[in-house]
């Protein structure tokens, strides 16, 4: 299903992260490179909100245990880790909608 994130002005900024609820998820969405990505707000590893990590260019570092991602692609840095959890995010006439399981 697809449904309405925010508005395009809620958005973080290029080079940060933010949490939202998208009905019964929670996002964390993170801006790089000037592309807007989202995935579940929870690692991989052991659920820590992501959205409280570090974004260094295109990669997120939990704040955990840390771990790290490419937000562009959900990979892991080390490979046999678990990846994220990654939604279609896109804008339209300045909202912002995702596309959700269900
Ligand atoms: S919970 Fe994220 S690295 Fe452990």
């Amino acid at each position: 299903m697809i449904v309405k994130l925010c508005n395009s002005s809620d958005l973080p900024k290029d080079g940060a992260l933010r949490a939202f609820r998208g009905g019964a998820y929670d996002i964390c969405v993170a801006r790089c490179d000037g592309k807007t990505y989202a995935f579940a707000n929870e690692c991989p590893h052991q659920a820590a909100p992501l959205s409280a990590g570090e974004l260094d260019g295109c990669i997120v570092t939990c704040p955990y245990h840390g771990w790290r991602f490419s937000v562009a692609t959900g990979e892991p840095e080390k490979e046999g880790d678990p990846a994220l959890i990654r939604y279609e995010i896109g804008e339209l006439e300045n909202e912002v909608f995702i596309q959700l399981p269900g």
